[in-house]
């Protein structure tokens, strides 16, 4: 298959794009960088250990998790009051949320620890007029990392109210709390399922031991770790511990934290609070080395009329049918790009092209902070903290 590449200069491409996509605002895509050199950590690439990925079928726009009817793409309502400011208004993020909604996302992800509950109050107001249209996910236990059932029981009676609804349609545990087992925690969202304050119950950044012993005691609807076209890490255990057991994956940052784009150069200035600055993956050296996985992203996207950002996500939607990615944004015309993907069809032959150039490809820097790594359940050295299918959730007095 033809990539265009050498066709098309980088003015060329915006403008392409600009045309294609009907999203010109962000797609500032920058002329091409010498491809990757050294650096590579590799920490991040797992060998697959799942079937290859489907290709050739239709993606649906729409995802299942249990009982739960979701749009194929979600939005992450993080960004806009938490690590990447400068954060949105009031008037901004209702704005924000209700156009994704007329654009056909139905599934909005939040946490507790959001900008302390702002992110749930804005969520709230904004779907107040069309409540039962859509699938409203939270998360506790992030800060402080509080898993006791009580500490449960208060926070998401506060969810509730800052979310101006009675249920909870999805509640993640945020990161899994090494000092209570996952099966009192299970146990505590089960209770709070048959009061009919939660709908399904979820785990967040959780490796295979952990999504086992929580789906013995209550089943677990679905399992949110980083996934995207550069952090294959997923793929290592809790990918195929998601098909065996039925559970969906919803993968956080699936546009690479904005990297995808390709509007991040190794001279880009983040924002003095902005997370990126702590993750390896973001110096201007990794940068500089990773540039060329925008490039096979924009390659196809050039042949796709799609963009970067799509074509990744949509690699996302074509690799499981029970994937569902929640890109974060601010900005409602990245919403609706990001939204655009559940329209791009991917054929087998341009899914192998997309991951052997990916197998090709060292990708340069750790993902996150020493800080944020060391919360992951699922093993930062491939599975280490799963060994005897526990995790790193205390095994329960009774065992
Ligand atoms: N469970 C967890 O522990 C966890 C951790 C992190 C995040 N999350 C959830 O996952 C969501 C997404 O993760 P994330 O924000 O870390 O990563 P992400 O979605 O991969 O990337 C977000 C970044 O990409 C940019 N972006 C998004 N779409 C774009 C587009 N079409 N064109 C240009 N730039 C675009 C955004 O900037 P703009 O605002 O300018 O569009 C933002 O800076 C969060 O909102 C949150 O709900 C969960």
């Amino acid at each position: 298959m033809g990539t265009g590449k050498d066709s098309v200069d980088g003015a060329g491409r915006r403008a392409f794009l600009a045309t294609a996509c009907g999203v010109g605002a962000g797609l500032m895509l920058a002329s091409k960088t010498a491809s990757a050199v050294a650096l590579a950590t590799n920490e991040t690439r797992a060998t697959p250990k799942t079937p290859e990925p489907r290709g050739d079928e239709e993606p649906s726009t729409r995802g299942t998790l249990r009982s739960l009817e979701v749009s194929a793409i979600g939005l992450g309502c993080m960004n806009m009051v938490r690590s990447n400011p400068p954060f949105l208004s009031r008037e901004d993020a209702l704005f924000l949320i209700r156009d994704a909604y007329e654009h056909g996302i139905t599934f909005f992800d939040s946490a507790q620890v959001y900008g302390e509950g702002q992110s749930e109050s804005f969520l709230g107001e904004a779907i107040k007029p069309f409540r039962d249209n859509v699938i409203v996910a939270t998360k506790f236990g992030y800060t402080p990392r509080d898993s006791r059932p009580q500490h449960i029981r208060e926070t998401v009676e506060q969810s509730l109210v800052r979310l101006k609804t009675d249920h909870i349609d999805l509640l993640y545990q945020h990161r899994v709390d090494p000092q209570v087992p996952i099966e009192d925690v299970a146990g505590a969202v089960q209770d709070l399922i048959a009061q009919g304050k939660v709908r399904e119950f979820g785990l967040s950044e959780a490796g295979q031991g952990t999504i086992r012993r929580a789906h013995a005691v209550c089943p677990v609807a679905a399992v949110q770790n980083e996934y995207s076209f550069w952090d294959r890490f997923a793929e290592v255990e809790v990918l195929g511990t998601c098909k065996e057991l039925g559970i969906g994956l919803v993968p956080w940052s699936p546009v690479g934290k904005g990297f995808f784009s390709g509007d991040i150069h190794p001279a880009t200035f983040f924002h003095p609070q902005d997370n990126r600055r702590s993750h390896p993956r973001f110096s201007a050296e990794a940068i500089r080395a990773n540039r060329g996985i925008v490039e096979v992203l924009f390659d196809l996207g050039l042949t796709k009329k799609a963009t970067p950002n799509q074509i990744a996500l949509a690699w996302l939607l074509h690799r499981e049918e029970f994937i569902v990615p929640i890109p974060g944004s601010k900005n409602p015309l990245h919403v609706r790009e990001n939204a655009g993907a559940m329209a791009v069809h991917l054929s087998a032959e341009e899914i192998a092209e997309l991951n052997d150039k990916f197998s090709a490809y060292p990708i340069s820097g750790a993902r996150g902070s020493k800080q944020s790594e060391a919360l992951r359940d699922d093993g930062a050295r491939f599975g280490t903290r799963t060994q005897e299918g526990k995790g790193m959730s205390p095994w329960p007095s009774r065992h």
